[in-house]
């Protein structure tokens, strides 16, 4: 199994910050490295990374990936974008059902179920979020709410195993400072990895841990058996932090 380090930037990042996260970021990449990295820019500086990471020369190590996509192909969605929009741009992965467009947004799972489906058609490798927010961890509902976000972000009909990720970001956990503990962590991402091998006969789909997720605390989580990676929003800002989880 691959590792994986994928940064989410959400709304972060001018163009000028840019520029100087790849130029710090190519003058210590590493030579040699088995992990699989992307980052999700703001949607509209995916262009601008993409040429970045060529120009650099980190390219082949390193992916761009959009945020969020709308499930249509085109028409009137006024402030949103496609899946073909996103290829167009360069990106290779989406994030779908994060826990901001759930909860701040008011994504439903039937909405976050087209999407996934919509990006898994055009071939766009996605990475579904899932996670319980801190009142369903208090009521003991853990398992059954992330059971029901993966049986319905992958219940589309066009969903196949090579071109989904998925996330495991406890809501309370996400940009508080207080990740999960790695044993926590490991119970919920091994349930996913039953479900998922019930779900996908045969393929292995990788478990990414977010929230909260640090140069101090990655390597703890990284290490876990079915933590395969991280999603990691505020440390990913910083190419040091970036590269150090890498490693
Ligand atoms: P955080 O965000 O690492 O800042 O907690 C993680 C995420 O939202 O994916």
């Amino acid at each position: 199994m691959k590792n994986y380090l994928f940064g989410n930037w959400k709304m972060n990042m001018n163009g000028a910050e840019i520029d100087r996260f790849f130029h710090d970021l190519a003058s210590s990449f590493p030579e040699k490295s088995e992990t699989v990295m992307a980052i999700f820019p703001p949607f509209v500086y995916l262009e601008r990374t993409v040429r970045l990471a060529k120009s650099m020369g980190v390219a082949d190590k390193l992916s761009i990936g959009v945020q969020n996509v709308h499930e249509a192909d085109k028409g009137a969605y006024t402030g949103e974008i496609s899946v073909e929009m996103a290829l167009d741009c360069g990106a290779e992965y989406s994030l779908i059902g994060h826990s901001e467009r759930r909860h701040v947004f008011g994504e439903s799972e039937e909405r976050i179920a087209a999407k996934v489906n919509a990006c898994c058609s055009r071939g766009l490798r996605t990475v579904l979020c899932v996670g319980e927010t801190l009142e369903e961890r208090d009521r003991g509902v853990t398992w059954e709410t992330v059971e029901r976000q993966l049986k319905s972000g992958l219940s589309g009909d066009k969903i196949q195993s090579d071109s989904i990720l998925v996330a495991y970001e406890p809501v309370w956990a996400i940009g508080t400072g207080r990740s999960a503990s790695p044993e926590d962590a490991q119970e919920v991402c091994g349930a996913i990895r039953k479900w998922l091998s019930g779900r996908f006969a045969g393929a292995t789909v990788p478990i990414l841990y977010g929230g909260s997720v640090k140069p101090d605390n990655s390597e703890s989580l990284f290490s876990m058996t079915d933590i395969d990676g991280g999603l990691v929003g505020g440390a990913s800002l910083d190419p040091g932090s970036f590269l150090y989880m890498v490693r």
